[in-house]
């Protein structure tokens, strides 16, 4: 099959994954989750007992990372130096300590290698933060999916009460938290998150999961 692209870009807690990953399971293509590249990343600095503010020491640990980058839309299993750490990239330490991570340069231009050639691997989904305006520029349809702000929270704080991670969190503690990502996010210097020019805005804030889903597989099969 030839290289058929759908970036999915937007802010935390918009049910990005979950879309990406029917749509990807519906058009029978791959699923790539970026932010678990940063994630596994970002636990191995923790790991190391690298300061992850410390952008030249965390250099230092991209030399012999291994990690798994699955692709499948199905359930995924993330491992790192051959160990699960599929529940443990979603934690409060991760979480936290990603920000800075995915902010140094050097880690960015390191998975960006990565992400482009998975990205090219056939027909993908790929979702992130970057995906429409760096890694995949030439994509066939760019989604950028929102939602406001209050909702995101309770859809990420419904989400962590029902999984083994990230619980223990109240929601306004989950709406601190995608705040201060979002605005991290948003600000730095190398590839803040927005929107590409030609990306398709979803505001998904009064929208169902399947009809967002719906929505991202007509504007796919309208592109071909
Ligand atoms: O998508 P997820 O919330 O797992 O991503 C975790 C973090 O990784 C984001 O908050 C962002 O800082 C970073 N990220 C990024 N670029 C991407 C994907 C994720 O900077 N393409």
């Amino acid at each position: 099959a030839g290289s058929f692209i759908i970036a999915i870009d937007g802010p935390s807690g918009t049910g990005k994954s979950t879309v990406a990953r029917r749509v990807a399971a519906e058009l029978n293509a791959g699923y790539l989750d970026t932010g678990a590249m940063y994630r596994m990343v970002t636990l191995s600095v923790l790991r190391a007992g690298v300061d992850p503010v410390n952008d030249t020491a965390v250099v230092n640990v991209l030399e012999g990372l291994n990690f798994s980058s699955p692709l499948s839309p199905g359930h995924q299993t993330h491992l790192l130096d051959g160990e699960d750490v599929t529940d443990e990239i979603r934690g409060q330490a991760v979480t936290l300590a990603v920000t800075p991570v995915s902010a140094n340069p050097a880690v960015r231009a390191w998975l960006f290698d990565r992400q482009q050639l998975l990205a090219h691997s056939g027909r993908m989904v790929v979702e992130g933060r970057d995906i429409g305006t760096v890694i995949a520029p030439e994509a066939d349809l760019k989604i950028y999916l929102t939602a406001d702000a209050a909702e995101r929270a309770r859809r990420r704080h419904t989400q962590n009460v029902g999984a083994t991670v990230g619980g223990g969190l109240d929601l306004a503690a989950v709406a601190q938290d995608l705040e201060r990502r979002d605005t991290h996010d948003s600000r730095r210097v190398h590839a803040p998150l927005q929107a590409a020019p030609d990306a398709v805005v979803i505001d998904s804030s009064q929208l169902a999961l399947p009809e967002t889903v719906a929505k991202v597989l007509e504007l796919a099969a309208a592109r071909g």
